[in-house]
């Protein structure tokens, strides 16, 4: 742990990618958090969730505004300063000469952070593709797979809507049978889930896409299970990792999955507008690159698609630091404190009469996103007077399966924020 202490230092504050673009952070800044990891260095993950003065320390690394409580992380995340500062000073730089900063001086980066992410993921280098979020991550494999009529994708009516579309073109396009499957909320038994999906394969399953979080009540799916079961049965997994990759704690490649896309915009708090790709180094060439690559292309080189066209280099280089910062807390540390800050705040909403969670309280099952219902209550009453009249921006989910309002916190949210907003909920139950 004192290793991490000074690997934090080094990866922080202490390297610059490019010396011309220095200085790489605030030195205050940079004081304060590496004393703050001194503060936790000690500790158990868990312990460490309960440490205010180390998460009082992280939260102002971030600038978010304190006049409104910003409990929609999980939408997108904002950027810690180290980040948004990397961000405006490629910016410039690449403003001074776009064409020879950007495509020569910044992008001689990217191998580097393909490495960060790479080793961020627990795989290797050949098996990450950076591209601008999950959406562009998992529709890359849902049209770039070869895949007849009659062939079909089992997903379930969970999944995130921009994925479902691509499935239904592809369906419209091409003939594909798409098959959606129900699951509980909350879910509670892994087997269960498995076997919603285990029953629901016939012969013409080709693949599962399946969320590994949730979206709608942060449910986490239990993945490894899944694709066990599924490579069992010859069927390839795509997964939706949009609000997992940088929350959990894990290693893609110990889900055992095919293919795997996410948003680093999200959790890892990486610039808008950045994702990643992660396929199985032997599944690579199966996937046909969404927006055309050169003739003569490596099919099995990951980079095949990344052939976009002119796009922001200064947001690609900026997920490095987006990077060192989440390594600096740690990921089984940041998974602790979002999973302690869900169970703070629920626990203190469903003690308010007639509330009910639509997330599970099971470790194994949630972790920092929650949702909860007030049924018989205007939800949408409730949930105006929450955002507009007490700025607290939190999503209502409205949807076949689940009735809620869903609280995506981040590292930087306080219980002091979380003790305002259960004050507000009991606010709403009394007036409406
Ligand atoms: C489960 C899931 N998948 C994919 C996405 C799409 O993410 P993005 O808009 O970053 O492409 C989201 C966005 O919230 C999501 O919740």
């Amino acid at each position: 742990m004192a290793n991490h202490r000074r690997s934090f230092l080094r990866q922080v504050g202490g390297i610059s990618l490019f010396s011309l673009a220095s200085p790489v952070f605030n030195p205050l800044l940079q004081e304060k958090v590496t004393a703050a990891v001194a503060l936790v260095d000690h500790l158990s993950p868990e312990e460490a969730a309960m440490d205010e003065d180390f998460w009082f320390s992280i939260s102002q690394a971030y600038s978010s505004s304190p006049n409104y409580i910003n409990l929609n992380n999980g939408g997108v995340s904002p950027q810690p300063v180290v980040v948004q500062d990397a961000l405006d000073r490629y910016n410039r730089l690449s403003n001074e000469g776009p064409a020879y900063y950007m495509w020569q001086v910044l992008k001689s980066g990217k191998e580097l952070i393909r490495e960060k992410l790479s080793k961020l993921a627990g795989c290797s280098t050949d098996e990450i593709s950076i591209c601008r979020n999950a959406t562009e991550a998992l529709n890359t494999v849902i049209f770039g797979l070869d895949l007849k009529k009659g062939d079909e994708i089992l997903t379930s009516d969970q999944d995130y809507p921009n994925m479902m579309n691509a499935l239904e073109q592809r369906k419209q396009r091409d003939g594909i049978v798409v098959t959606k499957v129900k699951l509980p909320v909350p879910a509670e038994d892994a087997n269960e889930i498995v076997s919603i999906y285990e029953k629901a394969i016939r012969p013409g399953t080709r693949y599962i896409l399946v969320s590994h979080v949730v979206f709608l009540t942060g449910q986490i799916l239990p993945i490894k299970a899944i694709c066990r079961m599924a490579r069992q049965k010859g069927v390839g997994v795509i997964v939706d990792g949009a609000h997992s990759f940088g929350h959990l704690d894990f290693n893609i490649p110990d889900l055992d999955c095919d293919y795997f896309g996410t948003s680093l915009h999200k959790w890892l708090s990486a610039p808008f507008g950045s994702g990643m790709l992660y396929i199985k180094k032997d599944k690579v060439a199966d996937v046909w690159p969404l927006l055309g690559a050169p003739g003569d292309f490596d099919r099995n080189d990951i980079r095949k698609f990344e052939h976009l066209g002119t796009r922001s280099i200064p947001t690609e280089m900026a997920i490095g630091q987006a990077v060192d910062f989440h390594n600096g807390i740690g990921s089984a540390r940041k998974e602790a404190r979002l999973r302690y800050l869900k169970n703070y705040w629920a626990e203190k909403v469903r003690a308010h009469p007639g509330v009910k969670l639509n997330t599970s309280m099971k470790s194994e099952f949630s972790c920092g996103i929650g949702n909860f219902n007030i049924p018989g209550k205007d939800l949408h009453k409730i949930y105006q007077y929450i955002k507009t009249d007490r700025h607290f921006y939190c999503t209502r989910i409205n949807h076949d399966d689940v009735n809620g309002i869903r609280i995506t916190p981040q590292v930087y949210t306080t219980l002091k924020d979380l003790d305002l907003f259960a004050g507000a909920v009991k606010d709403a139950l009394d007036r409406l």
